[in-house]
This record gives C-alpha cells, sequence and structure tokens, in this order.
C-alpha cells in the first residue's frame, strides 16, 4: 500500500461532488457569491436547464486579476477575515464553491472593479485554459458550459432538461425572497423566467414570487420569542396546496430546507389542514450569529440550532398565535374559475321552476335535490345585516348550503363543513375546561359490532368519556351508549359507535384520542344534528352564523376546504355585466 497526496485537481472534483450535484447547486453558489458581493441587481442567463451553460452577471464590488485567481484556489475566500466561523455574515465561507465547480466544467470569470480595467480567466475541467483582458462594466460575470461534460457518471444522474430548470428558478426564487433589495432576472433558452426589482418590500416580493392572490389570502407573521424573531406571511389554511414546494425558510437571510422547521410548521396547521395538503409561506427567522451553526452540510441548505426546542417554539407560536388572530377568516372569495362557471351557466330549461321572488335559487343544477327553498319570513327581529360578518341567514339551498346576506356581499356557507369545525372548537374548550358536558339517552342503546371492533372500543372508554361519550361493554359483540356529547344534539348513535370503531382500527395504538381530536370531533360531527341534508329553521342558521363568527378557525372544516365563500357585490355586478 502506498498513500499519496492526491493533486489538486483531483480533490476539488472529489469536493465538487459534495457541493455540485446539479446545475441548480453551481447556480446557488455562483448568485450567493453576487449576493456576497454586494450587488444590486443580479441577472442569470441559462441554457438546457443549466447543463449547457449558466451565466449570473452582477454589479458587485468584482475582483482584481490576482484575486481572480485566488477565487479558483481552494480554500481561498474573502469571507473570514478573522478565524471565526460563528460569526459568518456572507452566504458563503468555506472558499470551495468556484474551484469545485471549475473542476468539473468550463468556467470563466469575468470582473472588473470600478475605476480598473477589467480581466477574464478560464478553468477547463480544473486546468487554466486562458486568461486576458476584458470589457465589462464593474462587477463580475461567471460563466458556467458544459457541466459534467467530462464526468460521465454524473452526467447519468442529470434529469430532464425541464426538471433541472425547475430547480434552478426555485433555488434562484429562494434567494431572491431572501433579498428584496436586490433585483433579479432570469432568463432560459430565451424566455424569460423571473424579473423582480431592486428594492420591493419583503410581502411584495414574496407575493411576486409565489402567487399573486397570496397576497389576499394570507397573514403577516411578526413574533418574538427568547433571542429569535420570526417574520414573513402565512397563507391561510383554505389557500393550501398538494405539494409542500411553496414553503420557504429562511434563516437569517440563508434559504434553507430543514426538517426541523418543515415539522414546526406541519404541527402549527396539523388540525387545519388535511394530512396530504400543505400551507403556502414564507418564513423569516432571524437569531444571533451563535444561536446557529451554519456550517453542517457543504451546500448550506441546512443549519443547527442550539436551542431547537426554542425554535420549534417560535414557529409553532408565531403561526399559531396568528392563525388564531385570523379567526373566522378563510380563502373567502370564490376562484376567479368558480366564478366563470357561473357566468358560462347555460339557460335553464323552461321546465325548470323558477324561482319566485322571496324564495332562492337552486344554485348547482347537478344537484339531486328537489328545490326546497322556503320563503320563511325574515323574522322581524332577524338583526342588521352589516353588525355581523358572515351576515343574516336568508334561506337554505338543497338542505347543504345556508344563504346569508351580509353588508358587502352574499355569503353561502356549507353547514355541515362549517358544523364539523365548531364541534372540534367547542369540544377543544370544553376538554380544556374540565370536560365535555353529556347528554344521557332516555334509552341506552346498544349498538352491535364484531367483537375486535368492540374490544377497541372498550380500550378507549375512558377517553372516549372524556369526550361526552359514555359506553359500556355489553356482552362480547356489543356495545352500549347511555350519553352522547349534549353539543351533538340528538344524532345517529349507532351510526357515530360504528365510524369511531372504524376511525379506531386506523389508529396507531399509540396515540392519544387527545392527539387525534380532530378526527375523533369530525367523525362526531358527522352523526349529530347538523348534517348535510337536514333542513334547518332560520334561527339555527343564524345562530350557526354567529357562532362561527367568535370560534377561531371556523373558516376552514377539520380537512381545511373553507366552510364559506363569499360573492362581494362587486363580483355578483360582474356576473350581470354591471362592470
Ligand atoms: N461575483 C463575485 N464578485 C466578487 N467576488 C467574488 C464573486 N464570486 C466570488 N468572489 C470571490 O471569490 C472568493 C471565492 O468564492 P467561492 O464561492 O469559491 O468561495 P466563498 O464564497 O468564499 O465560500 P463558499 O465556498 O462557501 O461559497 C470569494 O470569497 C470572493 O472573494
Ligand atoms: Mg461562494
Amino acid at each position: 500500500m502506498s498513500i499519496r497526496r492526491l493533486p489538486e485537481h483531483l480533490v476539488n472534483r472529489i469536493a465538487a461532488g459534495e457541493v455540485v450535484e446539479r446545475p441548480a447547486n453551481a447556480l446557488k453558489e455562483l448568485v450567493e457569491n453576487a449576493i456576497d458581493a454586494g450587488a444590486t441587481r443580479i441577472s442569470i442567463v441559462l441554457s438546457q436547464g443549466g447543463i449547457g451553460r449558466i451565466e449570473v452577471a452582477d454589479d458587485g464590488s468584482g475582483m482584481a486579476p490576482d484575486e481572480i485567481a485566488l477565487a479558483l484556489e481552494r480554500h481561498a475566500t474573502s469571507k473570514l477575515p478573522g478565524d471565526e466561523i460563528g460569526e459568518v455574515s456572507t452566504l458563503g465561507f468555506r472558499g470551495e464553491a468556484l474551484p469545485s465547480i471549475a473542476s468539473v466544467a468550463r468556467l470563466t470569470i469575468e470582473s472588473r472593479v470600478r475605476g480598473a480595467d477589467g480581466w477574464s480567466r478560464t478553468l477547463d475541467n480544473g486546468r487554466l485554459d486562458g486568461e486576458g483582458p476584458a470589457a465589462l462594466p464593474p462587477g463580475t460575470r461567471v460563466t458556467v458550459e458544459d457541466l459534467f461534460g467530462r464526468v460521465p457518471a454524473r452526467r447519468k444522474f442529470l434529469r430532464s432538461e425541464r426538471s433541472e430548470y425547475a430547480a434552478c428558478l426555485d433555488v434562484v426564487k429562494r434567494l431572491a425572497m431572501a433579498r428584496p433589495d436586490i433585483g433579479f432576472t432570469l432568463e432560459h433558452d430565451g424566455r424569460r423566467g423571473l424579473s423582480v426589482q431592486p428594492g420591493d418590500s419583503r410581502p411584495a416580493r414574496v407575493a411576486a414570487l409565489t402567487d399573486r392572490e397570496l397576497a389576499e389570502n394570507s397573514l403577516g407573521i411578526d413574533y418574538v420569542r427568547g433571542p429569535a424573531h420570526l417574520g414573513g406571511v402565512a397563507g391561510l389554511p383554505t389557500f393550501n396546496r398538494g405539494v409542500a414546494d411553496h414553503q420557504y425558510l429562511f434563516v437569517n437571510g440563508r434559504p434553507v430546507r430543514d426538517r426541523l422547521l418543515i415539522g414546526a410548521v406541519r404541527a402549527a396547521y396539523q388540525d387545519l389542514l388535511a394530512r396530504d395538503r400543505h400551507p403556502v409561506l414564507a418564513l423569516f427567522i432571524e437569531v444571533p450569529p451563535d444561536e446557529v451553526d451554519v456550517n453542517v452540510h457543504p451546500a448550506k441548505t441546512e443549519v443547527r440550532f442550539r436551542d431547537p426546542g426554542g425554535i420549534r417554539g417560535l414557529i409553532v407560536g408565531g403561526l399559531r398565535h396568528a392563525l388564531d388572530e385570523a379567526g373566522h377568516r378563510s380563502a373567502q372569495r370564490p376562484s376567479a374559475s368558480a366564478l366563470g362557471n357561473w357566468q358560462s351557466q347555460p339557460v335553464r330549461s323552461p321546465s325548470f321552476p323558477l324561482p319566485t321572488p322571496g324564495q332562492s335559487a337552486v344554485w348547482d343544477r347537478h344537484e339531486p335535490y328537489a328545490p326546497q327553498a322556503r320563503a320563511e319570513a325574515a323574522v322581524a327581529e332577524v338583526p342588521q345585516a352589516q353588525s355581523f360578518p358572515l351576515g343574516v341567514a336568508r334561506g337554505q339551498v338543497a338542505a347543504t348550503y345556508i344563504v346569508a346576506e351580509a353588508e358587502d356581499g352574499l355569503v353561502l356557507v356549507d353547514q355541515h363543513a362549517a358544523h364539523e369545525r365548531l364541534v372540534l372548537e367547542r369540544m377543544r374548550r370544553a376538554m380544556a375546561n374540565g370536560g365535555v358536558a353529556t347528554q344521557a339517552l332516555l334509552l341506552p342503546e346498544v349498538v352491535e359490532l364484531d367483537e375486535p371492533a368492540c374490544d377497541r372500543i372498550e380500550a378507549r372508554i375512558g377517553e372516549l368519556a372524556e369526550m361526552g361519550l359514555e359506553l359500556e361493554r355489553f356482552g362480547p359483540r356489543a356495545i352500549l351508549v347511555r350519553a352522547t356529547p349534549a353539543m351533538l344534539g340528538a344524532g345517529d348513535v349507532k351510526g357515530l359507535v360504528t365510524d369511531l370503531a372504524d376511525e379506531l382500527a386506523a389508529f396507531d395504538g399509540a396515540l392519544s384520542l387527545k392527539e387525534k381530536l380532530d378526527l375523533v370531533a369530525a367523525t362526531m360531527a358527522c352523526h349529530g344534528s347538523v348534517r348535510a341534508g337536514r333542513i334547518l329553521s332560520v334561527a339555527e342558521m343564524n345562530a350557526l352564523l354567529r357562532e362561527m363568527e367568535v370560534t377561531p378557525h371556523s373558516g376552514q372544516c377539520n380537512h381545511g376546504r373553507p366552510t364559506w365563500v363569499k360573492l362581494a357585490h362587486g363580483d355578483i355586478e360582474k356576473l350581470f355585466g354591471r362592470k
């Protein structure tokens, strides 16, 4: 065996393995360098998903010719003036990005310090391939061509140009979100992919890079816990997505993908969203530099906190606080496409009974229900619409939707979804205050189930009693129900116990029912008095609306769907072509 020191180009290539897996990683390093150089505008040009070419130009400090040469050497950095790694305030500090990239591609740096001449230097897969004067405005332009062209083992692992481009765009979005003071443009194969001006406000930048509708459907976060601050915007639970890609997390201005942070976000939204739905948000955590170690991962996308529990508390606390404040708000405007459907609705067939004045129409012609709108006299003491955000009930459609008139528009409420939410919140309150009130059944009801189902219920009898459901084992294959939660009203007891048994079968035995309160409450609400398909009196409808207004999170059901939508007067006017 003979031990030898590896030649520099091999060392760099090994380092490149850690830092540069795909074009997006190289691009991230180049843009971070431009940010660290104090740029105010950064323009990016890509071709073939960044595999063919990545070009990043900035108007930052620039480098003198000897600095360019040094920048391409391993472990050469201007970013650790002292010897303290704990004090870095720049995105880079390892001094390896440029030599690593240069070892697996053809890399050219052109740079000019203001007031001096420009210079250019090219390395081709680690070897010098020319240098000389260059003409360019003050700043730096770095070009990376033919990434992994000579490293077939790596090239093989690249995905399609389209998905490499998607990863590049994501990287730039995240950095652009972190720095609204800097302008960014990105072009891919001749097409504009992104363009934001320097000096945006943070919310404006976040909205420009995620979804313009986020601005109307989000909450501003501003929360302090110990030495840490949480800022940014968090989407309302009803403004959710099927993938978690729309979550942007930053620690001290550095975009990170951190399991701890992602888990905390999930916990904060837990009972507001179905398991497969994800909120849209951009959260900025600021902590003193000695509270966080950024030198954990070569690509610097993970961090380590000195007090992980504190950071989790910061995120969960900050989000819950904002979401609780939001009360009954939901993503309340119907989407543009839903409005479009209304507009394109064909004229109804003549056989369809037209609503007479005072009746409400059936909105959805696919409903199997016969029209059953009632013109119940809007009772004299019905309060003024303007005093209530959700308005005053005017009628019910398909025995499922409450139609209410608010000061600023028409409100439609999904009575079942809303009730489900109210039951969950009532239960939560009652349990926090010592227990759920029960209502004894006049005659205990026997529910027959198979033996394992009875066993599962029996094992949870104590927990269910806390939730207001008093049960007893009744022989091998039956459960006796003595009392139900009073808040549910008279409901379908047999259906409730049967469904609970099914839920319990799907439960993880280690979890307490309290931890799964949302599921239990949803099951209970399903069998409570305000099911879909039940006709409600005007008084009952108004009671439901009033309760929604004062109940936290009543804007979305336990699965994150909205419980109500509002057609503003302006929307209605549009539907009738008055606007
Ligand atoms: N666009 C740029 N403008 C001005 N100077 C730059 C630019 N890009 C790189 N440099 C200089 O080159 C040095 C080396 O860059 P490189 O990215 O290899 O390492 P780093 O940024 O210091 O650390 P890291 O490896 O963590 O990115 C930097 O420290 C900086 O001084
Ligand atoms: Mg760098």
